[in-house]
């Protein structure tokens, strides 16, 4: 079991390269054993199917960086997956999605109802956890994040089709719905060890360059990844008319650009039409140009860490920013 070489690359067994996870794991399977028989239904695929748990993990090392691992970590991080898992089983309702981590998405097995309802539980139990424990700075960044998500979901939804967004709200977009939830993880894991608020608010900005490139390399994978490795369709972003990173610099593109305002025009995009914007992402080198922007925000990332103390833990963060950029699921 090393911490030293952390990689997320097709990520499906970070429990065992990373021990103090099993800590979660742990208490994410008894707050399904206490839910009603329902929940524990549409929400356990969910939970045994895995998911990278890199939510739990950025708490628990942003905390470690400083002090031991302390309960109190703990149950921030478990409150961070169930607030991702209600993420994800909401999202999949907006996205139309039939498939999450290789299995079928809660709406799928029991339709959009059930699906609300599932996710809306496990954010209630996310702060059941953090009420209890009296987490109330982690309680604060997270709502934070919860809120920051919804507005990029609906920010998201108003601007599919696009031709006129900016890199700018693209940035914006992509630090609402995912980047802010990865800063709260990291600033809440320092918070709990005590470190002071100058170190916090390094560890806050390193999570959201992750969450940056986090998200860019998300919908690269989207145009380009492999639907068995990542276990969720592939093309969604495309079919949903959700302009992406890649996407912008084909705007740009002399060859591509006005073809592609044309089809957005249309505000509708055939399996065709996608998959022939899906040759000319590939083909003009926009996906390079995405993963050299990721690149960036990952190297801003590290550099957030300069000041931090070495140890294992802040080894295994700068590690895991990297592995972000090779991951294919
Ligand atoms: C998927 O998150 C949603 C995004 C923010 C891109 P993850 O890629 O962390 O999903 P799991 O938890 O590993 O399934
Ligand atoms: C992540 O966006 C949204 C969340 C905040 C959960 P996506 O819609 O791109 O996530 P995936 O690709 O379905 O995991
Ligand atoms: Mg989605
Ligand atoms: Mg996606």
């Amino acid at each position: 079991m090393s911490i030293q070489k952390p990689n997320i690359t097709g990520m499906t067994i970070p429990r065992l390269q990373f021990p103090e996870l099993l800590f979660v794991e742990d208490q994410l399977q008894l707050v399904f054993n206490k839910a009603d028989s329902l929940i524990q239904q549409t929400c356990v695929s969910l939970l045994q199917a895995g998911g990278k748990r890199i939510r739990p993990l950025l708490t628990l090392y942003s905390g470690m960086c400083f002090a031991p691992l302390n309960p109190l970590m703990i149950k921030a991080a478990v409150a961070t997956e169930l607030i991702h898992m209600a993420s994800l089983i909401h999202d999949d309702v907006i996205d139309e999605s039939t498939t999450r981590r290789g299995k079928p998405t809660v709406s799928a097995l029991y339709g959009n109802h059930a699906a609300i309802l599932t996710g809306d539980y496990l954010f209630a139990e996310a702060f059941n956890i953090l009420s209890t424990q009296q987490l109330l700075p982690s309680m604060k960044y997270l709502v934070e994040a919860i809120q920051a998500m919804c507005e990029g979901e609906v920010n998201q939804a108003d601007q599919q089709f696009a031709s006129s967004l900016d890199r700018q709200h693209y940035f914006s977009r992509i630090s609402k719905k995912t980047g802010i939830l990865l800063a709260a993880c990291c600033q809440s894991g320092s918070i709990l060890a005590g470190a002071n608020s100058d170190v916090t608010a390094l560890m806050r900005e390193y999570g959201l360059n992750i969450g940056y490139a986090y998200q860019i390399t998300d919908d690269i994978l989207d145009i380009s990844g492999d639907e068995d490795s990542l276990g969720k369709p592939v093309g969604v972003d495309l079919l949903n008319g959700n302009i992406t990173l890649p996407i912008l610099y084909l705007l740009d593109n002399p060859i591509y650009g006005n073809w592609l305002r044309e089809i957005l025009k249309t505000r509708k995009m055939t399996l065709l039409g996608s998959q022939s914007l899906r040759e000319a992402l590939i083909s003009s080198g926009c996906i390079e140009q995405a993963y050299a922007t990721a690149s960036k925000c990952i190297d801003n990332a590290k550099a957030c860490l300069d000041k931090i103390p070495s140890s294992p833990y802040k080894s295994a963060l700068l590690g895991l920013a990297d592995s972000i950029l090779q991951r294919t699921a």
